[in-house]
């Protein structure tokens, strides 16, 4: 069976409930550095009869020691075998405990993390973001899933300090937090492939667009691989649509932020048993819009942020994915943000394409400042003739369905609550 550490556990709900939910574990330690957890815990774990597998242990979690050494009085419970499930939901950021949990875990084993300093993570504080997660964070539309990307680059390069790395199974953005489910391998020779798979972000901060610079190459060579410095700028000292700077961010992982065949294994077995979870819907929901996202377009647009950027009225996400489509472009929402536009169009076609609604929803030009980004967006010719006429595969799924896509409005008692007083 699987041994699973909740280094984080305060009251042990979680652990009790991977104890009673969770077919063929092994063992769960719930640990806990506060005395107080500790007592509470084994209060709750007697409470629900879970003894036989889930063990309090209090220790700090910032350390390996927790994870690995026969010596610690807790919490190993049986065996010295490595943990094969760590989960980590702290009060704000998991950085200080990261370490740690890429070297402990088994080999491909799990590793379960939450953020909830959003505020850091999403462009508020790039400074302290890069601090703790090694990577500056944007303000940009794309903020929710470029935290998701910077907390995968930090678990990745500090996996690579152990010659171990990362498998992204299921990256989620919700409400006030992140949480990721990454594996984690060891090999020598994958590390190498590590520079290449994450990417710097140039984000204009007149007109919104972005690119990305990866920060290393691979090619093949022979039967092998061979690693090589990236080239680069991506852009020009000014952005070539509307002149402003770029700024710099990340860097942030690049590669896809699921692994498709876990999430529908997920979606199969929460279909399998209908009534198990009362988050089922937007379970079922979130999951749908995450197996439709492009996996190997990192970002995106919205639509809002691409109308008013040129001041004219919004097309419909219908309309506007319909044209892409007829351009021969793929696109996809996000389960991150409600009104995502992710693409491999390049920006040059977006801009075209919303050239072109301008051009049936004219924008009062003559209110536009000469140097705004809407003026020198707007004074190109579009090179591409956009369609809006709509296409039935416009449609997501998800969508057609009416799945419960996105969060409603808060409820009463919504939200994180303020961290326990000591005591
Ligand atoms: C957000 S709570 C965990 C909530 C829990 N996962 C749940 O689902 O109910 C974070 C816990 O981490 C504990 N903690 C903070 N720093 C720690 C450290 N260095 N080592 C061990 N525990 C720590 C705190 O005492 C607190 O109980
Ligand atoms: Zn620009």
């Amino acid at each position: 069976g699987l041994r699973v550490l909740e280094a984080l556990a305060a009251s042990g709900l979680r652990s009790i409930r991977f104890a009673k939910e969770v077919p063929g574990l092994q063992a769960v330690v719930a640990n806990d550095f506060s005395a107080r957890a500790v007592e509470l815990m084994n209060r709750n774990v007697a409470f629900n009869g879970v003894g036989d597998l889930v063990a309090p242990g209090m220790a700090d979690a910032r350390y390996p020691l927790l994870f690995t050494a026969p010596q610690q009085p807790t919490p190993k419970p049986t065996g010295e075998e490595p943990f094969d499930v760590i989960d980590l939901d702290p009060y704000g950021s998991p950085a200080p405990f990261l370490d740690a949990a890429v070297q402990a875990v088994s080999e491909g084993g799990l590793l379960c993390v939450t953020c909830t300093d959003m505020g850091v993570m999403a462009g508020n504080s790039a400074e302290t973001c890069y601090s703790k997660y090694g990577a500056v964070s944007l303000k940009g539309k794309f903020c929710h899933e470029m935290a998701l990307r910077i907390i995968l680059h930090s678990l990745d390069s500090r996996a690579n300090c152990y010659q171990r790395f990362i498998v992204p199974l299921l990256s989620i953005s919700a409400d006030f937090y992140i949480r990721v489910f990454v594996r984690v391998f060891t090999g020598q020779a994958k590390v190498k492939a590590s520079a290449s798979k994450q990417a710097l972000v140039y984000h204009c901060v007149g007109c919104g667009t972005h690119h990305l610079q990866r920060l290393g190459k691979v090619m093949s060579h022979g039967t092998g691989f061979k690693y090589g410095a990236a080239t680069g700028p991506p852009v020009g000292p000014t952005c070539e649509f509307c002149q402003q700077r770029h700024q710099l961010g990340g860097p942030m992982w690049a590669e896809p932020l699921h692994d498709p065949a876990f999430v529908e294994r997920v979606l199969a077995a929460l279909q399998s048993s209908p009534g198990r979870f009362q988050t089922e819907e937007r379970m079922q929901g979130m999951l749908s819009v995450v197996t439709e996202e492009l996996g190997d377009v990192p970002l995106y647009y919205t639509l809002d942020s691409l109308s008013s950027t040129i001041h004219c009225n919004t097309p419909s996400l219908l309309q506007f994915r319909s044209a892409l489509l007829h351009a021969g472009y793929r696109v996809s929402l996000s389960h991150a943000c409600k009104n995502a536009v992710k693409t491999d169009a390049p920006p040059a076609v977006l801009w075209d394409i919303m050239r072109c609604w301008a051009k049936i929803h004219p924008v009062k030009r003559e209110r536009l400042a000469e140097t705004s980004p809407a003026s020198r967006i707007l004074s190109v010719e579009p090179t591409l003739q956009a369609s809006f006429t709509l296409r039935d595969d416009a449609n997501p799924s998800s969508r057609k369905r009416g799945l419960k896509r996105f969060p409603e409005n808060p409820e009463a008692f919504w939200g994180p609550k303020a961290r326990a007083k000591a005591g």
